[in-house]
């Protein structure tokens, strides 16, 4: 049966309501990158790190998911094959729209964890700098999500996936971070179908075998649609 793999970015929770990073008036145009998500701002000011988190987990409490995380939802639920989905974003819209299989490679918005012991725990609406793990009781607690520098999550599992997949789409992705960047050559590398879905090409657009332009809520729909009439 076709294995299906799919990376999803900012983009696909952008007609939910969740400004995407890159747009112009997107999060990076209002935040320095360096001084919310990367590991040296929260060292050097972890309030404004964790108010900025804040925001967003009140920000991402109040949103919907959209017609296209329902449809990959739909397609886990209906496909034949195994449905993968990798996910660039912290907020929990995909969970929200059924998807099970799901890999959170940058972390997760609603998760805290602490820095001294590795201890994760479900954030507090407003997390607070200083906030004690509640297993080692340091004042170490910090937002689970990963910060430019830092490690994504479950990499070697991603790998796998990638290789094994016959078919690769990326959905609302700028191609402008690594290591989601370089999936889509790794997914050809194993021999699969690479599709993207965007508004516009991205900074890797000429490595995918098709393109779907358009919002993600109306391409991912129609080829949800497509593939589950099959
Ligand atoms: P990178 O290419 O993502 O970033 C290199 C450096 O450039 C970073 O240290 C950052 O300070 C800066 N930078 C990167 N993109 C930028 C942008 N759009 N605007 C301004 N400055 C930018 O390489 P990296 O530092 O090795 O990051 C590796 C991993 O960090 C990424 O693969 C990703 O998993 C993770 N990450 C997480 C977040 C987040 O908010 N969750 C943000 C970015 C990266
Ligand atoms: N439908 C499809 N694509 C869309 C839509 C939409 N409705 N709206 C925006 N897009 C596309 C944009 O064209 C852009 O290519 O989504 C992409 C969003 O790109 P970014 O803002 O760069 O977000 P993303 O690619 O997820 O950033 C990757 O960088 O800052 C870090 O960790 C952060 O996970 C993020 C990573």
């Amino acid at each position: 049966m076709t294995k299906i793999v799919i990376l999803t970015g900012a983009g696909i929770s952008a007609e939910s309501g969740i400004e995407t990073f890159r747009a112009e008036d997107g999060l990076w145009a209002q935040h320095r990158v360096e001084d919310v998500a990367t590991p040296e701002g929260f060292a050097r000011d972890p309030e404004t790190v964790v108010n900025f988190y804040n925001d967003r987990r009140a920000q991402a409490a109040g949103v919907e998911p959209n017609a296209a995380h329902r449809a990959l939802a739909q397609l886990e639920a209906q496909h034949g094959g195994e449905v993968v989905v990798i996910t660039q974003n912290v907020d929990d819209l995909h969970e929200r729209g059924g998807t099970q299989k799901l890999y959170h490679m940058h972390g997760y918005l609603n998760g805290a964890l602490c820095a001294t012991c590795d201890y994760r725990w479900a954030a507090p609406m407003k997390m607070a700098a200083g906030d004690a793990c509640p297993e080692c009781a340091t004042p170490a607690a910090r937002p689970d999500i990963v910060w430019f520098g830092e490690m994504p999550y479950d990499m070697d599992t991603l790998f796998q996936h990638l290789g094994e997949a016959d078919i690769f789409a990326a959905i609302g992705t700028s191609g402008n971070v690594y290591p989601a960047a370089g999936f889509v050559a790794e997914a050809r590398r194993g021999g699969a179908h690479t599709i993207e879905f965007n508004l516009e090409p991205s900074a890797v657009g000429n490595q995918f075998e098709e393109h779907r332009t358009g919002p993600a809520s109306q391409t991912v729909t129609e080829w949800v649609a497509e593939l589950l009439k099959r």
